[in-house]
């Protein structure tokens, strides 16, 4: 029956084989095992292969005798001996300075990791009425995910999001949020439209589009809204008045017709002023080639799942499987029927540790997040224009999903729950918290306007659906588990359910001088949630946490003038810090507790631009630059200077990534707070840390480096930059675009030149490394193949 299976050469045949066999066979006795091998096509954007390849030998792993992981025959080796730390405390691999202890294991071990087989499983539960056509199938749970204002079972029930609160006489439309409807509510999104009756009925009535202006009584001031009073106009079919619901677009463009500006088009998939042009939407992974983005949730193919259709069934062909589940042999039983049930297959795939396993959380907590979505920019760091190219954003939330992309994408990905060294639970936090107010529904009425406690809310059921729904959990207690908290202060609301699991921030507050709250928006504080849905755990824990670079915007532009590289005689500037410096300046943020008044204590100091009262720092000085102003080339201004300072906002501001990307030593002054892998990297080889009650002898601090160290910290910023890049994920956009259209922009080219290490590749560099040093693990009975040479698990309860 499956002996035709390894006829190759003709996918059609094969895949009618393959369905042959699904279907007919039904015989209990696994009668022969077929071997099917399967090799990586080599896409041009192979970032991963690259990655591989590129390993440069260093002078340490050249020198290691062997390579051979079996336990027999194990070399005598002390790492602390072949790897000795340099004066700054530093053992460089892969070009990064790392803390002594992890280079050294990095350099000792990492390094020499090979691969191992890991049994991947292909999944077979069907889903309830395949889910009714309105929902993907997982089919590892035989559970659907229903799409926006589907549920139930197989997705066969049609749930109702309002657009509008309730409304009251003065108030037809209830009170305001986001999805505040005048015309016609779409409830299976909470979304609005224009609706029959007018020309365009699938137009977009977004927010304020709908209402008229109160008239304002001073010029300058900006005109309000009034949400209780629909305008007429907007469905006007006279055209020398501002219409939308009737407007033609030809007509518009050509000025021959009137239409309200303030109606753009907000929603996403959608393109030109009146949302009359079809693009593509944004959708993790973009559906992997293997589905349909619906404006964010990804309708798959038949047979692929996951929320981005990278996961294949046993229905779906091998020759399309996903690279990371490649080269794959599977063991086809002959009998793929038990008791009329299809049975899971056995992949067999070669990979290195450590392995991730993603949970493919109900839609709730991602997809629908993203399909709802009022505003095409919330919580995504691309969309696309007319042409379906990609457009990147400065989205400062943008992290959040490039890192997710590429755990999905990664070799390091695994399907196998048992084999898995670390869970991560895709929690969209950048999305719950833009979207907070977008529609009724999120209820964050319930938690009187707090985003921190919607938020924490929305953990926490994940966290009860993984606890009643999966094993993993309870074995580690969740130590294993990784949740993102992309927002300003990281992790801080956390429930206190998981706090044992590690923490990805861009911003790691211990808590033990700032111990409270610091944002100065009051809708993101976390210090009024209850001790018993918060505990009382600090927002940052660098045993176990680790803090990750926010996104910028990948930048052509920048790569090719490399900033980064401007040597020193480039930089005149011996100090620069640009932000706002709070109250004393024109514009600044009012609150003292901005930045917890680190700015402002610079800027009394140092200040380089008069402050509302004329006066500048105390101890201005020609090359010191502290100032509110942006100049039209801030990353120029970064990249003439020598250090640059990193002080907080509320919360995180992304400066530390604005210096090491322009190749300025960074200067951080914030006490108790961690910056990206400031627990793993070696921050005195490339920064510089004071605390803030040393700002006024900053400038004497730093003029006390000699050329010597300047040079040596210069240096290693630039060998570390690209650590500070989503470069994976920026790829993985590349290839795609090139797939399917065979488009490659100017940015494609600038990041596939780029070989060093990127986020992604850090990321997983630490991963590897708390998977044998984390010493909670050592508690754990695990008797797992590592593909390392036993010194290096030393610490693991290895083989017991
Ligand atoms: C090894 O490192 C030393 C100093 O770090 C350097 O001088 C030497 O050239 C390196 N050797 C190789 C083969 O890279
Ligand atoms: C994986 O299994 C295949 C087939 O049994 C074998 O040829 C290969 O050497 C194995 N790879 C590793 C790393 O053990
Ligand atoms: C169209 O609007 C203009 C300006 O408000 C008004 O003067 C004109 O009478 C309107 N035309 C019709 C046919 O209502
Ligand atoms: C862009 O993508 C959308 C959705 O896939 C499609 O409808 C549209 O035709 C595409 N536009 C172009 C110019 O290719
Ligand atoms: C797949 O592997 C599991 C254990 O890892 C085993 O129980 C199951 O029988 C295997 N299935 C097939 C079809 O080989
Ligand atoms: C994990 O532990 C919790 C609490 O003890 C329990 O309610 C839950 O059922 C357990 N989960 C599994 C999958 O066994
Ligand atoms: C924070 O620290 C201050 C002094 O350092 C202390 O008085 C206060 O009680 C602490 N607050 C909390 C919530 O721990
Ligand atoms: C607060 O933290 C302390 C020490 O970190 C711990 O002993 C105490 O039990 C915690 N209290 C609560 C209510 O969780
Ligand atoms: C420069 O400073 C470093 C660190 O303080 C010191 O070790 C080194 O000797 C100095 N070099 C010179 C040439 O003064």
């Amino acid at each position: 029956m499956g002996r035709d299976l390894p006829d190759l050469v003709s996918i059609q045949k094969w895949k009618r084989s393959w369905f042959f066999v699904a279907t007919v066979a039904s015989i209990l006795a696994l009668v022969s095992v077929i071997h099917l091998f399967l090799f990586p096509l080599a896409p041009s954007f192979n970032y991963f292969k690259l990655q591989q390849n590129s390993c440069l030998p260093t002078n340490s792993s050249a020198e290691l005798p062997s390579t051979d992981v079996s336990k027999n025959f194990e070399p005598a080796i002390d790492l602390k001996h072949q790897f000795p730390s340099d004066l700054h405390g530093a053992v460089v691999y892969r070009g990064a300075p790392w803390k002594a202890e992890i280079g050294r294991w990095l350099a000792g071990c990492d390094s020499v990791t090979k691969k191992i087989n890991v049994t991947e499983i292909i999944a077979a539960s069907v889903c309830k009425n395949d889910c009714s056509g309105q929902g993907v199938c997982n089919w590892e749970s035989g559970q659907c995910r229903c799409f926006h204002g589907y549920a139930g079972d197989g997705c066969a029930e049609r749930i109702q999001f309002e657009c509008n609160y309730p409304g009251s006489p003065d108030h037809p439309f209830g009170r305001w949020v986001v999805s505040i409807c005048p015309a016609n509510c779409d409830k299976t999104k909470a979304m609005c439209f224009c609706g029959e009756g007018t020309k365009y009925p699938d137009r977009p009535l977004a927010e304020a589009c709908g209402f008229q202006f109160i008239p304002s009584s001073e010029p300058g001031v900006p005109k309000r809204i009034d949400w209780a009073k629909v305008d007429p106009d907007v469905f006007t079919t006279n055209s020398s008045k501002e219409g939308w619901c009737n407007v033609d677009p030809a007509e518009a463009y050509a000025h021959k017709v009137k239409f309200k500006a303030e109606c753009d088009c907000k929603y996403d998939g959608l393109w030109g002023h009146f949302c009359e042009v079809p693009v593509q939407s944004t959708c993790i992974n973009q559906c992997s080639l293997h589905g349909h983005c619906r404006g964010g949730f990804c309708q798959c193919d038949n047979g692929w799942y996951g929320v981005d259709c990278s996961i294949p069934s046993v229905t779906s062909s091998i020759r399309e499987w996903p690279s990371w589940l490649r080269p794959a042999q599977v063991d086809v039983p002959e009998n793929l029927h038990f008791e009329g049930r299809k049975i899971n297959l056995n992949a067999s795939v070669e990979k290195k540790r450590p392995l991730i396993y993603v949970y493919d959380l109900p839609p709730e907590f991602n997809s629908l997040l993203l399909e709802g979505r009022h505003f095409k920019l919330e919580c995504v760091n691309r969309i696309y224009d007319g042409s379906n190219a990609t457009i990147w954003t400065d989205q400062l939330y943008g992290a959040q999903i490039a890192l997710y992309e590429s755990i999905l994408a990664s070799p390091h990905r695994t399907l196998n729950g048992e084999e898995a060294d670390f869970f991560f639970v895709p929690v969209l936090d950048s999305c719950i918290i833009t979207r907070a107010d977008d529609a009724p529904h999120l209820s964050l009425q319930e938690h009187r306007g707090l985003r921190s406690s919607l938020t924490l809310e929305y953990y926490k059921k994940a966290h009860d659906h993984i606890v009643e729904q999966y094993p993993y959990w309870n074995r580690s207690s969740g130590r294993d588990h990784i949740w993102f908290f992309s927002w300003d202060e990281g992790a801080c609301y956390a429930p206190k359910e998981i706090w044992d699991s590690m923490m990805l921030v861009h911003w790691g507050n211990t808590n033990l001088k700032h111990n409270h709250s610091t944002t100065a928006y009051w809708g993101d504080n976390w210090d009024k949630i209850h001790p018993n849905r918060r505990g009382n755990h600090s927002c940052f824990d660098p045993d176990k946490d680790l803090v990750l670079p926010a996104w910028k915007v990948p930048d052509a532009g920048a790569l090719t003038s490399k900033l980064w590289d401007r040597p020193r005689e480039m930089r005149k500037t011996m100090f620069y810090f640009n932000g706002n410096l709070g109250p004393a300046y024109p514009k600044g943020r009012p609150e003292d507790s901005y930045s917890m008044g680190i700015r402002q204590k610079l800027a009394a100091e140092f200040g380089s631009t008069p402050d509302k009262n004329g006066h500048l720092g105390r101890q201005h000085a020609e090359d010191v630059i502290v100032t509110p102003l942006r100049s039209g080339n801030y990353h120029l201004d970064l990249a003439s200077s020598i250090f640059c300072g990193v002080l907080p906002g509320d919360g995180w501001s992304g400066r530390m990534e604005d210096s090491i990307l322009q190749g300025c030593i960074p200067v951080v002054i914030q006490d108790g707070i961690f910056l990206p892998y400031e627990n793993f990297l070696n921050y005195d080889s490339f920064a510089v840390r004071i605390s803030e009650d040393e700002i006024p002898n900053l400038i004497q601090i730093l003029r006390g480096f000699n050329d010597t160290e300047i040079k040596l910290k210069l240096e290693n910023v630039q060998k570390i930059w690209q650590r500070f890049l989503y470069r994976g994920s920026v790829l993985l956009e590349a290839e795609r675009q090139k797939t399917t259209v065979g488009r490659v922009d100017d940015w494609a080219v600038e990041f596939s030149n780029l070989i060093e290490d990127d986020v992604f590749t850090t990321f997983i560099q630490v991963l590897h490394y708390k998977l044998h040093n984390d010493p909670w693990r050592q508690q754990v009975h695990l008797n797992k193949e590592y593909g390392l040479p036993t010194r290096c698990v030393a610490s693991t309860n290895y083989g017991a």
